[in-house]
């Protein structure tokens, strides 16, 4: 990618979180709750339950201490001052961190090619208000629940500005798997899909954290959905939420049955792999099919972060079909943000939206608790063990006074 390219990138971010904030007001209508008032202001810039909640003195997050698609190398644990929120912004306990693929295209620079470490890492957490800036406190106060995708998220405390911060019921790592990956589904599909009753899509990496939304998005499109994912559990779980041909790339050939059981090709392809596997889908592409590059994870871990890739013949390719590429980055459809949000959390409410997180209950060392269970999160997604979104619970709930 190159250094333009990324720089556009950040500006798309910055985008973004304007428009997070517009989903937030969209929000604050699900559990409005009596606001709190700063009776005297003239002496501090903001509110800290200090009594109610115990905040210590010191607390722990994960910084990125040198450039490396090696998260375990790039990043380290440190022990800071809990931070103090400022004007516009809110300090958040984090009860549970969501993991994404790019937590390690952003630990090693690739999100912004002059960045230098150290910085905050994690993009999105959830859990409760504990400090309340000035102007902050006209929106929001000690006590609420909140979810947000902003950075710094791996932490025990976050200082997340308001524009980003989400009201929420309650605490519960369901609503963590649609900021990220539940919105790039719902909008990608939406905008750059152009599915149409009856087309057949093809969902890679279909069982993790924002394939599984592509498959019921899709069956709501009233598709057929094919799913890829690598165990037989997976391919269970895909059959659970609507898919109506999983396939286990471990024991089938994806090439082999793709193009004997669909012999006119699939009409649109959601793609996060990347390497023989989109060149593989742009094989099985049907007239007019579109395919929506989503990412490249298989090419996340090297130096380059780019999987390989013979595209010599896709011209050829896609003139033959009247086919297209599309690609997707979620940063540049905020004005799209607010709808999906709340059309998202009206179906989880109405329970038509499966939200699968996977805490790493099954995994080796057991359940991801505590903050550095990143690490192993981060190996487990990469090892392609996760079934659904990968969540850290970083705290456990308080004991009591508290709706975490
Ligand atoms: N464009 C955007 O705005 C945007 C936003 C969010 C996510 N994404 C992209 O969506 C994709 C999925 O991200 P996610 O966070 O939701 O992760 P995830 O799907 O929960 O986990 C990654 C999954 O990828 C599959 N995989 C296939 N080949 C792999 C390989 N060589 N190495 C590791 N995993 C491999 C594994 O499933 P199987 O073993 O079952 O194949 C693994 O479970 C990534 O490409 C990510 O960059 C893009």
């Amino acid at each position: 990618m190159s250094a333009r390219l990324l720089l556009g990138l950040e500006r798309g971010a910055v985008r973004f979180v304007r428009g997070a904030r517009a989903a937030t007001d969209a929000l604050c209508g699900v559990a409005l709750v009596p606001r709190r008032l700063i009776i005297d202001t003239s002496y501090s810039a903001h509110f800290m339950d200090f009594t109610g909640s115990s905040i210590p003195s010191s607390t722990r997050k994960l910084v990125v201490t040198r450039l490396s698609p090696r998260f375990r190398e790039a990043v380290s644990v440190q022990t800071v001052a809990v931070p103090t929120p400022g004007d516009a912004e809110l300090l958040v306990r984090n009860r549970f961190v969501g993991i994404n693929a790019s937590d390690i295209n952003y630990a090693a620079g690739r999100y912004d090619p002059t960045v230098k470490p150290p910085f905050d890492a994690g993009f999105e957490g959830i859990g409760e208000v504990v400090g309340v800036g000035l102007s902050a406190s006209a929106r929001f106060t000690v006590g609420d629940t909140v979810a947000y995708f902003g950075s710094g998220a791996f932490a025990e405390y976050t200082v997340v500005p308001t524009k980003v911060a989400v009201r929420v019921p309650s605490v519960k790592p369901e609503f963590l798997t649609l900021l990220v990956s539940g919105a790039t589904a719902y909008i990608a599909l939406k905008r750059l899909g152009d599915l149409t009753q009856g087309e057949n899509v093809l969902v890679t990496a279909a069982a993790g954290g924002t394939g599984q939304f592509a498959v019921q998005f899709a069956k709501m499109a009233g598709c057929h959905v094919i799913g890829t994912c690598s165990s037989d559990e997976k391919a269970g779980f895909l059959k659970s939420i609507g898919c109506d041909r999983p396939i286990n790339y471990k024991t089938e050939d994806l090439g082999r049955t793709l193009r004997a059981e669909y012999p006119k090709g699939v009409d649109v392809v959601y793609e996060s792999v990347g390497g023989g596997i989109l060149e593989l889908a742009l094989n099985c592409l049907a007239n007019k099919g579109r395919l929506i590059v989503i990412g490249f994870i298989s090419g996340y871990q090297s130096e380059s972060g780019i999987p390989p890739f013979r595209g010599g013949t896709l011209p050829v390719k896609l003139l033959q079909k009247s086919a297209s590429v599309r690609g997707f980055f979620l940063p540049h459809f905020v004005s799209d943000y607010r709808e999906a949000l709340g059309a998202m959390m009206q179906m989880l409410a109405k329970g038509t939206l499966a939200c699968e997180v996977d805490c790493g209950d099954l995994a080796e060392g057991g359940r991801f608790q505590g903050l550095e269970a990143v690490f192993r999160a981060v190996d487990y997604m990469y090892a392609g063990k996760n079934l659904g979104k990968v969540v850290v619970e970083v705290a456990p709930p308080p004991v009591s006074g508290s709706k975490l």
